[in-house]
């Protein structure tokens, strides 16, 4: 059991930058290839046989999201840029410390030395401080001077990663994970109205309104994926993405509509692995230092959207890897989840 003595630091911690890659594994390889290459417009930068390196067009960073090559969709490893290297090594310390550490490696592709470690819940993270920053290679490069590679107008055209949303059996331990190893700043979470139990939470280690997310897994699995998100600069982008996923065959689960957590305007499709990925834009910026958490209990949440439809019941049970069996108990109505 992990133990939760870990203290919470008098000063905010900004050992975290941003989230810096996320690794989704996929039982079909060359089909999510082709749904985050020709449908979503993003650039492949490295390959191999069993894995592929992507960026959209505004990171900044060489490769911003790996496909794996697995037996089962979900998430692999999730990596988070240190703000220096004397942060990387604190972090390595202090989850060292609380046994949550598991080694250091030379990095994937484009990052140098990177610490691994797993949060509570078991997803495998990383952090990292050296990084390869993108070149575009001649045909790609941008008009712009402060842009890393030109808009190809290429299906959705996503501009950057923006967030993922883990599924974990206790939410509340993992949150705190995030704010008091990591420095995350809690932006909102969705409370149940006894007040005991997190439905989920919504953090940032920088001005995004949310980098991470953990939301309650109803199957009481570990490590799964509940989605992961990638930004458009406008609410028309979302609209013209559900065109093309329609055109192309892929099931949309959800959207396009707004969320009253986060004001994010989101469509909900599944990759051709499974993996849920969310197309997104809309939201709001947090600067404040001193932010204080919006905490909505069940009746505010209602169904969890702004304005549109309600969210499908999938979008609760629905989780990568996918596992049998039902509710586990207590099973809390997630009815008014998102
Ligand atoms: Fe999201």
């Amino acid at each position: 059991m992990l133990r939760l003595s870990w203290m919470t630091s008098p000063e905010p911690l900004h050992d975290i930058a941003h989230l810096g890659s996320v690794e989704l594994l996929t039982p079909q390889l060359e089909k999510s290839l082709w749904y985050f290459r020709d449908l979503l417009g993003m650039e492949v930068v490295q390959r191999t046989a069993a894995a592929a390196w992507l960026r959209g067009y505004g990171d900044y960073a060489a490769s911003t999201l790996k496909l794996s090559q697995a037996p089962s969709p979900g998430v692999g490893g999730i990596a988070w840029r240190a703000t220096s290297p004397a942060a990387l090594e604190r972090r390595a310390a202090a989850l060292q410390e609380v046994g949550l550490g598991i080694g250091w490696t030379n990095g994937d592709f484009g990052r140098g030395r990177s610490f691994r470690f797993r949060d509570p819940d078991g997803h495998h993270m990383e952090i990292y401080f050296e990084e390869q920053r993108y070149e575009a290679a001649e045909g790609l490069r941008s008009a712009l001077k402060n842009q890393p590679q030109k808009y190809t107008g290429r299906g959705v055209g996503v501009r950057r990663t923006d967030h993922l949303a883990l599924l974990a059996s206790d939410v509340a331990t993992n949150r705190r994970f995030a704010q008091e190893l990591l420095g995350f700043q809690l932006r909102e979470q969705v409370v149940f109205d006894d007040g005991k139990n997190e439905i989920g939470s919504w953090m940032s280690p920088n001005a995004i309104h949310h980098q991470l997310a953990y939301v309650a897994d109803v199957k009481g699995g570990h490590g799964r994926l509940h989605h992961f998100s990638l930004w458009v600069d406008n609410r028309e982008d979302v609209l013209r993405a559900a065109d093309i996923l329609v055109e192309n065959g892929v099931f949309i689960e959800a959207g396009p509509s707004k969320h009253n957590n986060s004001q994010g305007f989101y469509l909900y499709s599944y990759e051709p692995g499974g993996n849920r990925v969310e197309i997104y834009s809309g939201s709001y910026l947090v600067l404040a230092p001193d932010w204080r958490p919006v905490t909505w209990n069940e009746r505010e949440r209602g169904t969890g959207t702004y304005w549109g439809a309600a969210l499908p019941e999938s979008f609760i049970q629905y989780g990568t890897p996918d596992i049998a069996g039902e509710a586990q108990t207590p099973a809390p109505d997630l009815s008014i989840f998102y």
